[in-house]
């Protein structure tokens, strides 16, 4: 027989710059905490910002949490992370409909779990640092219910 393998989780964003490393960092912190047998990773869709840490908005944003995400880096989503994660977790509907097109079938939305389905905004263009503190709130409701769920898949 085989033995039971840990769920392995990718979250996907467009950048990898912002959003999905703060779903990251806050999944890998929750399963550090509670001992999880879960592997958490994070890309983007896009290709601009490969190679990069996070934004620094949201490197402070986490830090303020105690969630440290600056040692990550950005990397650009590609077809065998569908065979590898069991969840590929899309942050907005851009991201599920790039998903889907690339052909990835094991996909779902983070903002199902906690938030009505609601897309987490692309702080891209957020002037204001309490929008960050905003979304890493919605991101750490999500992600926890998300990871509460994921036992049971
Ligand atoms: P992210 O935010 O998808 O949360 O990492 C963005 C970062 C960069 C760009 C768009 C969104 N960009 O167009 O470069």
């Amino acid at each position: 027989y085989r033995c039971k393998m840990s769920v392995k989780i990718l979250m996907v964003c467009l950048g990898n710059i912002c959003r999905s490393p703060l779903a990251h960092g806050i999944a890998q912190e929750y399963i550090n905490k509670n001992k999880l047998d879960i592997l958490v990773d994070s890309a983007g869709t896009g290709s601009w910002h490969i190679g990069e840490a996070p934004c620094e908005n949201s490197i402070k944003v986490a830090l303020l949490n105690g969630v440290d995400i600056s040692k990550q880096k950005a990397r650009q989503v590609k077809k065998d992370d569908f065979q590898k994660f069991d969840l590929i977790v899309a942050l907005d509907d851009n991201n599920l409909k790039d998903l889907k097109n690339l052909g990835c079938k094991n996909t779902l939305k983070l903002g199902d779990f906690g938030y009505e389905g609601a897309c987490v905004p692309d702080p891209y263009y957020f002037r204001d640092f309490e929008e960050f503190k905003n979304v890493y709130s919605m991101i750490e409701t999500c992600v926890i219910a998300l990871i509460n769920k994921s036992k049971e898949f």
